[in-house]
């Protein structure tokens, strides 16, 4: 509309006594509307949300009781992917490194002298296969579990201060030809009112209650994660120089090896945030998903076999854990470092920007927001994707879901359920 119509028009419409924004009906008429324009968001609507590739990362859709895989949610379209860590072999590792500090020290182990090596474990979530893992683990390694249906029993105990519980037993320890009684004297999944689970918070008031009704027999502290674990070591386990035993190698629990941490477990965040957002990468631009993981893509990106397997019948890649101990914790200091090897930005003409929705279920997990995001965002400029990071609280799916509002907007997601069984929360709005 040029000047002298415009004008005539504003009289006319005063004479008719209509209220007429002229900035509207210029932005209508000469800007275009959001439809008529092409570039990205155009590309993005032309492929239907079912057909978007599809990441879940760090919580696998799984039956939260049996844990059996949801492969209905796994195989959602072609390109839907897990990307998460061997939950088993980290397990093995974990529980590994504990009996190995109680051999190392035997001599000084046992605070009270009874000849009962004690421990306490902090559980993160008994709805969680990786948690349920790692319960397992550190039984199996210390002689405490009991067998249930073919593996070992993960259920919280209580208190089992007198070794009378029938969920675990007494283990025991050959070192230099003696023999040592190792018991699980207590543990719980550290669940908060509101329903967080490996709340951290929750195990710092766990160790309190425990320490002050039978702190001396309390020889170990083993956790589930690093943010349970610095919750006791930073409330009891430090100044009473007890070892506490985490997982995942954030930064703040590698700096406390120095300071007494017993040690943790690096499940390779570097690696899986990597994955989380190279199968993505892949699909969209159609090139074999394979590309820059484990065959070398034209940037130099490549990943060696020692620190992941795909499973391709579960659609699962599971980077490898490592133990980090006083020997080796030198070489951990910084959980957000990129992994070197893939690490090379991507060429922007052959894998132009494309934007992804991603949400962190829980944005006070210490693990995720201290160590996954970072390295998110150190990846996502790399690989030229724009991501928008949604915060979940933790507890409710919805409050999640609910900003999932408008999928056509986005080319590609990543999501990280609250509930390992809610995968159809996610799929039936992509479905809409
Ligand atoms: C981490 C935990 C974290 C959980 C969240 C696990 O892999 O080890 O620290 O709380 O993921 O789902």
């Amino acid at each position: 509309m040029n000047m002298k119509k415009r004008n005539a028009f504003a009289a006319l419409a005063l004479a008719l006594g209509l209220t007429v924004s002229l900035t509207a009906c210029s932005s209508g008429s000469e800007g275009g509307t959001d439809a008529s324009k092409g570039g990205g968001d155009a590309a993005a609507s032309k492929v239907a949300n079912k057909d978007k590739p599809l990441v879940w990362f760090n919580r696998q859709p799984s039956n939260s009781s049996t844990g059996e895989l949801d492969m209905t949610a796994l195989n959602f379209n072609k390109d839907t992917y897990y990307v998460g860590f061997d939950a088993s072999q980290g397990a093995e590792v974990q529980g590994t490194m504990i009996k190995d500090y109680i051999e190392k020290n035997i001599d000084k182990i046992d605070r009270n002298g009874d000849g009962v090596i004690g421990y306490v474990l902090a559980i993160g979530d008994v709805g969680h296969n990786d948690s349920i893992a790692r319960t397992r683990g550190v039984r199996k390694a210390l002689g405490t579990g009991v067998d249930q249906g073919g593996s070992v029993n993960s259920e919280p105990i209580g208190t089992n201060v007198d070794g009378k519980s029938k969920v675990v037993q007494d283990g025991t320890l050959e070192v230099n030809g003696k023999s040592y009684k190792i018991r699980e004297l207590a543990s719980q999944e550290m669940k908060n009112n509101s329903g967080a689970t490996w709340d951290a918070a929750t195990a710092g008031n766990a160790i309190g209650t425990w320490a002050s009704s039978f702190a001396e027999q309390i020889d170990v502290i083993a956790s589930n994660n690093d943010g349970m674990g610095m919750s006791i070591f930073n409330s009891w386990s430090k100044d009473n120089k007890v070892p506490t035993f985490g997982y995942d190698a954030n930064s703040d629990a590698v700096a406390a090896i120095g300071e007494g941490y017993g040690g943790t477990i690096s499940q390779h965040a570097d690696v899986q945030a990597y994955l989380t957002l190279r199968v993505l990468r892949n699909a969209l631009d159609g090139v074999d998903i394979d590309t820059g993981i484990g065959t070398k893509d034209e940037a130099g990106n490549v990943l060696s076999s020692d620190v992941y397997t795909y499973n391709a019948d579960q659609r699962s890649y599971y980077a490898l854990n490592v133990a980090v101990t006083a020997d080796n914790y030198k070489d951990f200091t910084d959980s957000t470092k990129v992994y070197e090897p893939v690490s090379h930005q991507l060429d922007k003409t052959k894998s132009p920007e494309k934007k992804v929705w991603l949400n962190i279920y829980n944005s006070s997990d210490n693990f995720l927001g201290s160590t996954y995001q970072p390295l998110l965002e150190a990846y996502d400029d790399l690989l030229n994707l724009k991501v928008e990071y949604i915060a979940g609280d933790g507890q409710t799916e919805s409050n999640i879901t609910n900003r999932l509002g408008n999928p056509s907007e986005y080319d590609a997601f990543a999501i990280n359920m609250v509930k390992t069984d809610n995968g159809a929360s996610y799929t039936s709005i992509l479905n809409q």
